[in-house]
């Protein structure tokens, strides 16, 4: 007999210590109601980063995106106002904004040109005469949330969620001083993993634990035994001094600047990777139960033409290390899948990162308010 949503869901004990604790159980990572369950209580009610803000930063610009399967842009308004509306258009549900990003002088449907002002207010209906009952004033593009943080756009579908500053907590203050508002976008490269995306952010999340046995190139760079590890709010920080000797891996030493290094992790899905001068968010994004993109966005302090070797050398060492991830995350999913497998344990020297974004999850998944009968 099939188990319900509630079974798989009390399968998971959050109040176990780190030593205790075991990860969440497999189906948490297989089973399609749980990435529904997910949609509706994690990423229908979080801030989720859509973009970069220099992308909106003049009036007409806009970016489109997909949250929570929900078609969403971004625009900035004629009034210079930064809004967020549900990208559907209310004739016949068209999405009205077809590019992933660009410049505009009002929105208008590609379907049958019905035009949307910068505000999102609908100005023109072609061949609507005669229509009773029809209240253009109704019919704009329905709004949605949206901040900004340092570099990036946040939207959050919740209309009642807390601001995004109360939501990013203690990220906001440890990311302060590393300036992360002066560095400058270069490249975006995205990657479709056969994983569901909790692997993935597990796997960012182990503490520096597989790094030794899979990142040869990173690992030679890195003070493994001095990795450190906090929690704090939703925010896992994870830091390593950097430690460059004859025996670093040439591009690794030549791209991996400065004393340290910080790796942050805001819930559920965002990170932020910081080199002296060097930054890469990734942004999680699932797919289907079995399937997630990321996005790594690229950023550098100096990129004067002179410094583009160093650049793309840099950002080299980054595909170097997310191949290797992605290889691990494949077959960490297949493994989840088998009969063999149930829950696993966790390091507590290394993994509790893992622990917190598993408490968070299950006390999302397990909120009542959205939890549907199976
Ligand atoms: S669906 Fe947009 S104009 Fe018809
Ligand atoms: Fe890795």
């Amino acid at each position: 007999m099939e188990r319900t949503v509630q079974d798989i869901l009390a399968s998971y004990s959050a109040s176990s210590s780190l030593a205790e604790a075991y990860t969440i159980p497999a189906p948490w990572y297989t089973d399609n109601r749980i990435a529904e369950l997910e949609r509706q209580n994690v990423f229908s009610r979080t801030w989720q980063q859509v973009g970069r803000a220099e992308q909106v930063a003049r009036p007409g610009q806009y970016i489109t995106t997909t949250v929570a399967s929900e078609p969403i842009v971004v625009m900035r308004g004629s009034d210079s106002v930064l809004r967020a509306f549900f990208n559907v258009c209310h004739h016949h549900a068209m999405t009205v904004m077809n590019e992933p990003a660009g410049h505009a002088q009002h929105m208008r449907c590609p379907y049958h040109g019905w035009t949307y002002n910068l505000e999102g207010e609908l100005r023109g209906m072609t061949e609507f005469e005669g229509v009773c009952h029809f209240d253009r004033a109704q019919n704009g593009l329905v709004p949605v949330r949206v901040e900004t943080w340092e570099n990036s756009v946040f939207v959050n579908l919740d209309p009642h969620a807390e601001p995004l500053v109360d939501f990013l907590g203690a990220l906001v203050r440890l990311a302060q001083p590393l300036g992360f508002g002066d560095l400058k976008f270069v490249e975006r490269r995205s990657y479709t993993l056969d994983c569901n995306w909790k692997v993935y952010v597990d796997n960012f999340l182990d503490g520096g634990y597989h790094v030794p046995h899979m990142h040869k190139g990173l690992n030679s760079v890195l003070d493994y035994t001095n990795y450190t590890i906090e929690n704090v709010d939703r925010c896992c920080v994870q830091s390593s001094p950097i430690s460059i000797d004859d025996k670093s891996e040439a591009s690794a030493a030549a791209t991996r600047k400065g004393d340290r290094a910080y790796y942050f992790w805001q819930y559920p899905n965002f990170m932020l990777n910081w080199y002296e001068g060097y930054l890469d968010t990734n942004l999680v994004i699932p797919l289907g139960v079995d399937r997630c993109e990321v996005i790594f966005d690229f950023f550098f302090g100096d990129t004067s033409e002179s410094q583009m070797p160093y650049i793309m050398k840099s950002i080299g060492v980054s595909e170097q290390v997310q191949q290797e991830d992605i290889a691990i995350c494949a077959g960490v999913q297949r493994g989840l899948s088998s009969r063999a497998y149930r829950a696993g344990r966790l390091s507590v020297r290394r993994e509790a990162g893992e622990h917190l974004f598993h408490r968070l999850l299950a006390a999302d998944l397990k909120d009542i308010r959205a939890v549907s009968a199976p």
